[in-house]
């Protein structure tokens, strides 16, 4: 969800109001995900490196945070979506985990679609993790390096309960990863739009969707294995 600052900075209006705005979009989106009947939803709402901005936009980006949660957990509810999150959360204010796991918990029974945040979020970071953790049961002789998979990665992941990507979008025209999910988008189509986050609609959404919909994903196999 990129292109808050610049949504802003174009109107006149200083970077918090983009952030503010950006809310109402991941409201939009989210609903219309689940109108469309997406299972998994991921957002990218805060990167490791995000914690490099100014303390105020950072203060800012974590209070937009807790009074998001508040305010959609009902939302959430009613329309039987379970809320969950990837990434360093330690490192996240206290206030900021408390109403995170607070939401989670009330919403872990929804069945419609799983939305995830993503928060101080980066890919290397979580398969530095993985490693680390893989590393440790190697050593304590509870797997062994030869049987280590993909299937043992994907389970040290933050991802671990959550299937490959199979559609990225990225917002406001930049053409990067970011370090967003480096391993669970191996086989994702990118999609790249050159809209502002606030402006992202359901509309965006829906031609985002028709474009992955034309696309033929082989899979590193023949156009005609695949038909
Ligand atoms: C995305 O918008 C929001 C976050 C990263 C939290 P930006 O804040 O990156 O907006 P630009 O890139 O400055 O326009
Ligand atoms: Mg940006």
């Amino acid at each position: 969800m990129d292109g808050n600052g610049r949504w802003a900075k174009q109107k006149g209006l200083i970077r918090a109001i983009g952030h503010e705005n950006g809310t109402k979009s991941v409201r939009e989106t989210v609903e219309a995900a689940t109108e469309i009947g997406i299972e998994n939803l991921t957002l990218y709402a805060f990167s490791t490196e995000n914690w490099n901005r100014p303390k105020l936009e950072v203060d800012t980006l974590m209070k937009l945070l807790v009074s998001s949660l508040k305010k959609e957990i009902s939302t959430l509810q009613e329309n039987n979506i379970t809320l969950n999150a990837i990434g360093d959360l330690h490192n996240l204010p206290k206030k900021v985990l408390k109403e995170l796991k607070e939401v989670i918990e009330k919403t872990k029974n929804n069945t419609r679609m799983t939305l995830t945040l993503a928060l101080s979020y980066g890919s290397r970071a979580e398969m530095l993790n993985a490693i680390k953790e893989i590393s440790l049961k190697v050593k304590n002789n509870i797997i062994s390096a030869e049987n280590i998979d993909e299937s043992i990665i994907n389970e040290h992941l933050y991802t671990q309960n959550l299937p490959d990507v199979d559609l990225l979008i990225r917002t406001s025209g930049e053409q990067r990863i970011s370090n967003f999910l480096l391993w669970q988008i191996a086989y994702a189509e990118l999609y790249f739009t050159n809209s502002l986050w606030p402006d992202f609609t359901k509309q965006h959404l829906c031609d985002a969707i028709i474009e992955y919909q034309k696309r033929e994903r082989r899979f590193g196999k023949t156009s005609e294995q695949i038909s």
